[in-house]
This record gives C-alpha cells, sequence and structure tokens, in this order.
C-alpha cells in the first residue's frame, strides 16, 4: 500500500505523465481513455493537479480559474473538476490529500475562493467546503407561455457582439448572487455545449442592447425537441438609464421568453439551469415551470482577508463584525478578523474582539448568503451575541446564490 506522505503532489506536463493520469480519468468517470484525455486537453494540462506515488499516478483533478459574483461584485474563484483517485488509491485519504494540497496552492497564490459541485460531500465537507448555493433545472413548456412582447429587434448574435454580450451578462450577474465570472473555457461551453452547438439572438431596441439567449434545439424520441438554454440575460436596462435604454428588463425578459414560445409547433419544452428564483420565472403569468434540484454546489473560503474584501455588501449598512474562525487545514484562516463594511466595500484587519466564532464550513454559507447567522447559529455552527448575529444576517442577505454554468 502506497504511504500517502509519500506521495508527490505535481502538474503533469510530459505525455508520459499526462497518458497515464487520462487512464485514472477515464476509470473514475467511465470513460473512454481518449475521451479523458481530450477533457484534459479542453481544460488545459496546467490546470490539472496529481498525486504521484511510486511514479505512477494515483489521483488527479483540474482547477478551473474564474471568478464568482456575490454582492455586486466578482470575487476571484478557482472551481475544482473532475476529482478522481485510482480505484486501488480510495478509501485512505487520497482525494483529501490531494484537495488539501491544492488549496494550500491556490492559498499561496491569493485566490479567494474555491467552488465545486460535489459528487459526495463528506470529502469535500473534510475539506472545508460547505453547502452554499443550488443548482436547478427549469422546464416549462414552450405553449404555457402565452407572452407576447414583439417591439423589440431581434437578429442572429453573430462575431462583432462578443462584447455585448459579455456586458449583458456581466450585468445580470452583478445583479444576482453565485452566477460565474466565466474564463474562455467556460464561455466556449456557452455557445458549443455537450449537445451541440447553440443558436445564439439578441434583442435590442432603437439600437440599445437589452439582452440575449443561447440555445440548442435538442431533438426528441418523437421527432419534437427541447430548448436547451446555455445562457441568457435580459440586463441591457441599467437602473440610472445612463445607457439610454427605454426599456425595462422585464420587458426584455417577455421579448426572449416570446422568442422561445415561437418555437412551439415542434418545439416541446425550455429548459435551463438557474437558482430557486430567476427573472424568467418571475414573468411568467402562472407558475408552470418546474424546477428540480441538481446540485447544491459548495465553497470554500481559500483566503479569508481577500475574500471578504472582494464581495460586495448592502450599501445601506455600516459597521463592524467582529469573528474567530477555525480552520485546520488552512491555518492562515484561523484566529481573530475585524471586517469594517462602509458604502458596500469591506475592510479586512486582523484582530478583534472574535465575537462570532464559526468555522471555515459555516463561514462559507454565511458569505453566499445560503445560510442565514441565525438559522447557522440554530445550527450551532455559529456561536455570538444577539447583535453580532444581527449584523451578520444583514451584511450577507441578499438573493438567493444559483449558479447556471457546470464544470
Ligand atoms: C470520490 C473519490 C474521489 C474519493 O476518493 P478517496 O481517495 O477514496 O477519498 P478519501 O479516502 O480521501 O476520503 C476522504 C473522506 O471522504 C469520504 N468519502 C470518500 N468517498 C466517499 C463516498 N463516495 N461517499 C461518502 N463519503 C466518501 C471518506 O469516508 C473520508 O471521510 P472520513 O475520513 O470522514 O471517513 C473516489 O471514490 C473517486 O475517484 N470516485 C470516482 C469519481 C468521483 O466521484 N469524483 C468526485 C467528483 S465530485
Amino acid at each position: 500500500m502506497a504511504n500517502l506522505d509519500a506521495m508527490q503532489f505535481c502538474v503533469p506536463s510530459t505525455d508520459a505523465e499526462v497518458n497515464p493520469l487520462s487512464e485514472v480519468f477515464a476509470a473514475a468517470y467511465a470513460l473512454p481513455v481518449a475521451e479523458a484525455r481530450a477533457w484534459l486537453d479542453r481544460a488545459g494540462v496546467e490546470n490539472v493537479r496529481m498525486l504521484v506515488a511510486g511514479g505512477e499516478p494515483a489521483a488527479g483533478l483540474i482547477v478551473v480559474p474564474m471568478g464568482q459574483w456575490f454582492g455586486g461584485r466578482s470575487v476571484p474563484m478557482t472551481g475544482i473538476q473532475g476529482v478522481a483517485v485510482a480505484p486501488h488509491h480510495r478509501g485512505r485519504g487520497t482525494a483529501l490529500r490531494l484537495m488539501v494540497e491544492t488549496l494550500r496552492e491556490l492559498q499561496q497564490n491569493g485566490v479567494a475562493l474555491s467552488t465545486l459541485y460535489p459528487a459526495t460531500q463528506r470529502l469535500y465537507r473534510r475539506a472545508g467546503y460547505e453547502q452554499a448555493g443550488s443548482r436547478f433545472e427549469a422546464r416549462l413548456a414552450l405553449k404555457d407561455i402565452q407572452l407576447n412582447e414583439r417591439s423589440f429587434d431581434i437578429r442572429p448574435i453573430g462575431p462583432a457582439d462578443e462584447e455585448t454580450v459579455r456586458d449583458l451578462y456581466r450585468r445580470r450577474a452583478a445583479r444576482s448572487c453565485g452566477l460565474i465570472d466565466r474564463n474562455d473555457y467556460l464561455w466556449r461551453r456557452v455557445r458549443e455545449t455537450r449537445d451541440g452547438k447553440a443558436l445564439g439572438f439578441r434583442l435590442s431596441r432603437n439600437g440599445t442592447p437589452g439582452g440575449y439567449v443561447y440555445y440548442v434545439e435538442k431533438t426528441l424520441p418523437n421527432g419534437h425537441y427541447d430548448l436547451l438554454i446555455s445562457d441568457w440575460s435580459a440586463d441591457g436596462a441599467m437602473d440610472d438609464a445612463a445607457n439610454g435604454a427605454d426599456f425595462s428588463c422585464a420587458e426584455v425578459v417577455r421579448g426572449l421568453l416570446t422568442l422561445l414560445a415561437d418555437h412551439r409547433s415542434i418545439g416541446s419544452d425550455a429548459v435551463w439551469y438557474t437558482g430557486p428564483t430567476d427573472p424568467m420565472q418571475f414573468a411568467m403569468a402562472e407558475q408552470h415551470y418546474r424546477l428540480k434540484l441538481h446540485f447544491h454546489w459548495m465553497l470554500r473560503i481559500v483566503t479569508l482577508p481577500a475574500a471578504l474584501s472582494a464581495r460586495g455588501y448592502p450599501s445601506g449598512i455600516a459597521g463592524e463584525l467582529h469573528v474567530d474562525v477555525r480552520d485546520e487545514i488552512l491555518p492562515e484562516n484561523q484566529g481573530r478578523w475585524t471586517l469594517a463594511v462602509r458604502e458596500g466595500r469591506g475592510v479586512v484587519s486582523p484582530g478583534g474582539g472574535g465575537r462570532l466564532r464559526t468555522d471555515i464550513g459555516a463561514l462559507a454559507a454565511l458569505y453566499s448568503g445560503f445560510m442565514s447567522a441565525s438559522q447557522l447559529a440554530a445550527l450551532g455552527r455559529i456561536e455570538a451575541d444577539a447583535s453580532s448575529i444581527a449584523r451578520a444576517d444583514a451584511l450577507f442577505a441578499g438573493p438567493a446564490p444559483g449558479m447556471a454554468d457546470m464544470f
């Protein structure tokens, strides 16, 4: 049996390293080896981390550098995907060791957060992650949309629309909580999905972009098709009207839904991934959509001061929160910190009264707004005086955290 401590953590670079690791991924995810290799190449071999035991790969994973939106700001976040341990190295802490080494590397690089979709929660809880948001599949029969908003100009998205699309997405993400700030790898997956190349359309009025949608028509056994939506935004209108929009987000949502409904002769359902609430659901006259929980995603605070100072806070609240944090895996996060919030921004300094005591996992659930401080206190994950709890409830409150992208 290979000794865990003797395993080396490294980044594979040569084919002599990547090819055997592809076999570990292939076995872990029931894939042909060539497909596993193509996955590593698409993600970028420089983003692969592995543990080597006696010259052979024992385990690997992929890091996906990107950002995640919290409180109107994009926070540096590294996603983790494809955690894979060779069958004969399982059940003795190999995956946990790989996660811990990866987290240490991320912390050394100052990354604020890490997020993942867990196939097993126990492993990631042990590494300091906690449930922090949801990903639902939303399904809506096109015939039930029953909207007729035709006041927008609609045209296919072309290469010249790249910046407009990214800007519209940014606006949507800034108003939400938990949406991904995509890197190029994830933007590619919006347009080239697992189900094929997406069609994209943008809506505008009097030349001002209002929104867009990307979808794939997925054929059903009866010859009809579902619209699988890989991305959308209806956020062209800004609150300050500085961009000259003479329309509201609500009108754009109805315009997008009308465009989808225009597929209803042969189209069956629109399917998209979302949090528990979103403007498309809100725009419907009746609750004909169905939500199915896909995952509760998990979040890890990797570099505490960076995480707390990079997110945004409600602009109407000013004050200090004094925390005392336990983190056995990344002890740099451990101890007392003071978060001072003013005008929507947070400044973090070491020390303080440590009046809110918690563990790094519970802090992640609080940070995203998935659980309130009051709820976490009732669950025994926070100990604090009443005023610290009330302040934490207010500082981290926001829209329900949801993620759409899968990685
Ligand atoms: C899941 C997987 C990565 C676990 O690897 P491993 O080396 O056996 O895990 P570890 O020994 O480090 O386990 C660490 C902790 O997680 C727990 N754990 C591991 N696999 C688990 C599972 N499938 N279900 C529940 N708990 C699990 C262990 O019990 C241990 O907790 P404990 O010490 O409190 O008992 C491995 O089974 C694998 O490669 N599976 C196929 C691919 C996969 O599912 N990857 C995860 C994608 S998110």
